[in-house]
């Protein structure tokens, strides 16, 4: 069956009984294969995962965990679940996986209920920085529940400021200390939080939404034998289902477990879950250790093209699928430049620079690799943009280029 016809099947339905939502959802369609994809924390899933979320486990109510669940006919979602389980442990060496988490914001807050109580202080890269909003933002659980301190990065360099991690979790003490970052194009030293937290007493929280994929393909260090809890997305790199997990030794699963179900969620989506097994699958493949290479290789060539075209690059490069840039050389700042550029056909996000008054841009190489694009592309990709934000190309003329590039790599070819 090609890929084509395994999305149209259910489209087809839904075309017949609903054109209005149809319509909208064929628009979307349209949007991601004719524009270029690059939000850090997007790509394109698999028709398989596609289909996995779109089976029939979308009707089951399965509160609790296989063999221990509040309702019956769990016998299907339990083999699921298990199987998701499974490949999760062996993907990432881990001894325990929940793969309940609804999103990678419900495996923190799950992480904090498994290893915290109120009030408790919590060390983590700042906001400013690019702390997550879950690592102690006012307007979120965290920031009103705990007592975050924030760490941040070295104003020259652009590195962790590993100094400061230290003098600040000896001066407060905290109970626990996240590593992970929204933002940050490195690779994060787990050995040294892990050094830090046992010299304070602290728990180790790795927030590993962002480079997870990597991890799972062998192109970035694993947080598994460092954290206690490692918590996850598993849409971004990964190229699952959008959904969270939790990672963690045999000694915090039940802990864990608890956390998840009944402390912070009611029941799983078993279909989501189905998904993240057919996407852990696919992930301990060759092909997908060949993919998380090359999303890294398309970063690095990618930085490198945008830092010839006047951008600067935060930490001169990158170690992950992730660029921040600030286009200010380019005589725009990024909210401005993220506006003019998703006109020409250019999807990103702008985000706060750590140590800068105005925004900069984030971008990712996840999707368009998963396209099939390669260093090439990336150079084109550095010109197009460059040239929308110096003001040098109209939208439209951009556009067209965009149109022709993306015709050429399709997202469900077929
Ligand atoms: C580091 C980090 N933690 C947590 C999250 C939250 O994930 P979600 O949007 O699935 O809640 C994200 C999302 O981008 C993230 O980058």
């Amino acid at each position: 069956m090609t890929v084509t016809h395994a999305l149209e099947g259910g489209f087809g339905v839904l075309r017949r009984q609903d054109p209005e939502l149809a319509g909208i959802l064929d628009a979307e369609r349209e949007r991601q294969a004719t524009t270029l994809q690059l939000i850090a924390a997007e790509n394109f899933t698999s028709p398989a995962v596609l289909a996995a979320l779109g089976s029939p486990l979308a009707n089951k109510y399965a509160e609790g965990y296989p063999g221990a669940r509040h309702h019956g006919g769990c016998e299907t979602a339990d083999a699921a679940e298990r199987l998701a389980v499974e490949r999760a442990r062996a993907l990432f060496g881990a001894d325990h996986a929940n793969v309940q988490a609804h999103s990678g914001s419900s495996a923190v807050l799950a992480a904090y209920a498994a290893l915290l109580r109120p009030g408790d202080t919590v060390l983590a890269l700042g906001l400013a920085h690019g702390g997550h909003l879950t690592h102690g933002s006012p307007a979120n659980f965290s920031g009103r529940w705990f007592d975050f301190v924030g760490y941040g990065v070295d104003a020259e360099t652009g590195h962790i400021d590993h100094d400061q991690v230290h003098a600040l979790a000896r001066a407060h003490r905290p109970k626990a200390i996240v590593c992970g970052s929204i933002a940050h194009p490195r690779h994060i030293d787990h050995a040294f939080f892990r050094e830090v937290a046992d010299e304070v007493g602290a728990c180790l929280i790795a927030d590993a939404a962002h480079p997870i994929g990597l991890v799972a393909g062998g192109a970035a260090p694993s947080p598994v034998p460092y954290a206690d809890i490692v918590c996850a997305t598993t849409h971004k790199v990964l190229r699952g289902p959008r959904g969270g997990m939790l990672l963690c030794g045999a000694e915090l699963a039940e802990r864990v477990d608890r956390a998840v179900f009944p402390f912070t969620q009611g029941g799983a989506q078993m279909h989501t879950v189905a998904a993240k097994a057919v996407a852990f699958g696919e992930a301990a493949t060759p092909a997908f250790a060949a993919y998380a290479h090359q999303v890294v290789a398309n970063a690095r060539a990618l930085a490198e093209a945008l830092a010839d075209e006047g951008l600067l690059v935060t930490t001169g490069g990158t170690d992950t699928h992730l660029i921040t840039a600030d286009p200010a050389p380019l005589g725009v700042e990024g909210r401005e430049a993220r506006g003019r550029l998703a006109a020409a056909g250019i999807v990103l996000d702008c985000c706060v620079l750590p140590h800068a008054d105005d925004r900069g841009l984030r971008l990712g190489t996840a999707a368009v690799t998963t396209q099939g694009m390669g260093e090439r592309e990336m150079v084109l990709i550095a010109g197009l943009l460059a040239s929308v934000l110096r003001g040098g190309t109209e939208p439209a003329r951009t556009r067209t280029d965009v149109h022709e590039l993306t015709a050429a790599f399709p997202p469900y070819p077929g």
